[in-house]
């Protein structure tokens, strides 16, 4: 069990959770929030224990309602409000560990609670799950990531009809769009992320590692130089095999 506030971290035979825990204030992400998942974060790219992890939500309502409101409220201005969360780059340590991770979301997976889920590798909904941006309408952008991950998830004019408009996606609508991997009933969205996270720890964790690498660094690259990638980590992954 953890020592956090507002986020739960638990480890199960090479499988780590994090769960974010404010169920009162919908998983609404703080200050607090950032600075205990910029230590999770930390700690499981460097812990060899930890092969898959599982990102969710506590209580019925919600994965995470966004930035927290009161935060922002309390500040001079939500300008001044965002500034404090480029503080520490979650985000960037997020995208930079090289293992894998799945996103089990639920009711409100708002603002952060979807660029939070886009710095996963997979990610599940249950039927009841609905997305949103309401950055927009607040005055601001989207600050950690969500403006670059989106359409490189999403098509383009998806993401931005729902960065310029505020539309929400229902889950049939995010499946479609390729937002979410699968849809799933709500008692059964757990199950399927430790499901999946068993079968892809059944596989050699490097092997898996790899493949996230080629895949995630191979995007910002023209073909060809991901090609050479692609041979670079055969060969690395050849070559641990052989030690
Ligand atoms: N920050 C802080 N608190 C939040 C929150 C947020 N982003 N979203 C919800 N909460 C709190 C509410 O203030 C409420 O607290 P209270 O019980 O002390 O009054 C509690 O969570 C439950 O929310 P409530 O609004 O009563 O639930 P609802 O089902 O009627 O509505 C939402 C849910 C998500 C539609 C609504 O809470 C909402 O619009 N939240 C803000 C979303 C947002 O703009 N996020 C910022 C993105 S940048």
């Amino acid at each position: 069990m953890s020592a956090f506030e507002v986020i739960i971290y638990e480890k199960l035979d090479g499988i780590a959770y994090i769960t974010l825990n404010r169920p009162k204030a919908l998983n609404a992400y703080n200050i607090k929030m950032r600075d205990e998942l910029y230590e999770v974060l930390g700690a499981i790219r460097d812990d060899p224990g930890v092969e898959v992890v599982i990102l969710k939500g506590a209580g019925e309502k919600a994965f995470c309602a966004g930035a927290d409101l009161t935060e922002f409220l309390t500040a001079p201005s939500p300008v001044i409000a965002r500034q404090a969360r480029f503080e520490r780059d979650v985000w960037g340590l997020f995208l930079s560990i090289d293992k894998p991770f799945i996103a089990a979301l639920h009711g409100y997976v708002l603002g952060s609670g979807i660029e939070m889920a886009l710095c996963c590798d997979i990610r599940l909904a249950s039927d009841d799950a609905r997305f949103g941006l309401p950055e927009t309408g607040l005055g601001i952008i989207p600050a950690a990531g969500g403006s670059q991950t989106l359409p490189r998830t999403i098509a383009q004019s998806a993401a931005l009809e729902m960065l310029m408009t505020g539309r929400w996606l229902t889950a049939p609508e995010a499946l479609r769009l390729k937002l979410v991997n699968h849809i799933v009933p709500r008692p059964d969205l757990l199950p399927a992320a430790d499901q999946m996270a068993k079968k892809i720890k059944s596989y050699h964790p490097l092997a898996v590692r790899y493949a996230k690498q080629a895949v995630t660094r191979g995007l910002d690259l023209t073909l060809e130089e991901g090609i050479a990638l692609e041979t670079k980590l055969g060969q690395q992954l050849l070559a641990q095999a052989e030690k």
